[in-house]
């Protein structure tokens, strides 16, 4: 855990945050200079004596590469404690500890599939009062709240609708009840958004995300300022057995110090696809933060830097379009996750929000027609040929009719090609 008890400032508070991404981890290696920090593959640690372990005693409770990510992490949310996770989710589940039975917490309904999982088929196992509703009405907010209420637990935006909500906003009508305001912060990483700064008391991270950004590492972190919950989350890690490994803290520490250029380079691609999509006559609905269609888009302008890599679309002919579109392309893969260097896409129906309650799906809006694009590295103009050429295999022949959203297979085509 990040500045356990003693939290310094770090030397080079001054420096400009791209310099601190490049440099956060380079003095960790005060032995050799080694410009990288050394992985400490040991899960074991000699103590100095019975009753000085010297730093470190067994790698579940702290491990000196983790601590060196759970520093840089930290940081870069200008939060002052942090602790690592095996996986998003298992960040999402030692912030969910922090509860007990007759505890109530507030949801945003249209969340993480996984996180929709965990909280309603888990959690609420466990007594503790679930309730998923929409957080960008601050009246209906207001009105959930309960004297039990702990938590509003919100994700800006949101996973795949990308809606925003007012951080600020919400972090006062949770001070006022005495909860805890939890963001997740997964989707802009600490790149363009910084919850603590907007009011948040912890950030919750996919690691596996844009933070490691190679599609080849799971991890999750939580970020808090207040000591106490920082000590208690620790607590929480060590004792439910979900640390984050020291290799994959490793990867991840390489693959931060990419960050800022790669998110900054999938953004500038994704607002030039989504302007592409926008004019296409089979694509219906064109769901990104940077257009100015998009209802929030003020309010990304104002509480983000920047409007993220990540679109949400629908196309004609519902769930048989967008199946078809995600089953042409080539150069975006049809693969689940986001963040990565490569363009994937995916149904959320079928893939990310597959573990959510159909009703609570619908509920939220997230229809079986909706495809969402995670914007990696590839060349702009390469994305959008490869997007143009799915979207014509759409078959608008009248004949292959849709029934209430599902195609009727008696009479239609193969889907792909
Ligand atoms: C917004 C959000 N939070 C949390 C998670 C869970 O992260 P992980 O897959 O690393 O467990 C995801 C995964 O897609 C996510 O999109």
């Amino acid at each position: 855990m990040a500045n356990n008890n003693n939290h310094k400032v770090h030397p080079h508070a001054f420096w400009n945050e791209s310099t601190r991404i490049v440099h956060g981890s380079q003095n960790a290696d005060p032995l050799h200079g080694g410009l990288n920090a050394p992985l400490h593959l040991s899960t074991s640690f000699k103590w100095n004596s019975v009753e000085d372990d010297g730093g470190y005693e067994y790698s579940r409770t702290a491990n000196p590469t983790r601590t060196v990510l759970e520093e840089q992490l930290a940081q870069l949310e200008n939060g002052l404690y942090c602790s690592t996770q095996s996986t998003g989710m298992a960040a999402a589940t030692a912030v969910a500890h922090l509860f007990k039975q007759g505890d109530h917490v507030i949801i945003t309904e249209d969340c993480y599939g996984g996180v929709f999982r965990l909280f309603n088929d888990v959690i609420r196992n466990f007594g503790v009062e679930v309730s998923f509703i929409n957080l960008k009405d601050l009246d209906t907010v207001e009105a959930a709240i309960q004297p039990n209420t702990k938590c509003i637990w919100a994700e800006s935006p949101t996973n795949p609708l990308l809606r925003l909500v007012d951080i600020n906003a919400l972090s006062t009508i949770a001070n006022s009840a005495e909860a805890l305001l939890v963001l997740d912060n997964t989707f802009c990483s600490p790149i363009l958004q910084k919850p603590l700064d907007l009011g948040a008391h912890i950030v919750v991270h996919s690691l596996s995300k844009y933070v490691n950004g190679h599609s080849d590492v799971l991890g999750g972190a939580v970020i808090t300022s207040d000591k106490k919950i920082g000590e208690q989350i620790h607590f929480l890690t060590n004792a439910l057995g979900i640390g984050l490994p020291a290799f994959d803290s490793w990867l991840i520490l390489r693959g931060i110090k990419t960050l800022k250029v790669r998110y900054h380079h999938q953004q500038k691609t994704a607002q030039k696809v989504a302007e592409w999509l926008s004019n296409q006559s089979k694509v219906k609905r064109v769901i990104y933060p940077g257009l100015t269609s998009h209802p929030d888009h003020e309010l990304a302008k104002r509480q983000q830097q920047g409007f993220g890599a990540v679109i949400s679309f629908e196309v004609e002919k519902g769930t048989h379009g967008a199946k078809t579109v995600a089953e042409s392309t080539e150069v975006c893969t049809l693969a689940e996750s986001l963040g990565g260097v490569s363009t994937l896409i995916e149904i959320p129906a079928f893939h990310s929000h597959a573990s959510m309650e159909e009703s609570a799906r619908i509920k939220a809006g997230i229809n079986d027609g909706l495809l969402r694009l995670s914007v990696g590295l590839e060349a702009p103009e390469d994305i959008i040929h490869d997007l143009n050429q799915a979207l014509s295999k759409i078959d608008l022949d009248p004949i292959n009719v849709e029934l209430n959203g599902f195609v009727h297979h008696e009479v239609h085509a193969p889907v792909a090609q």
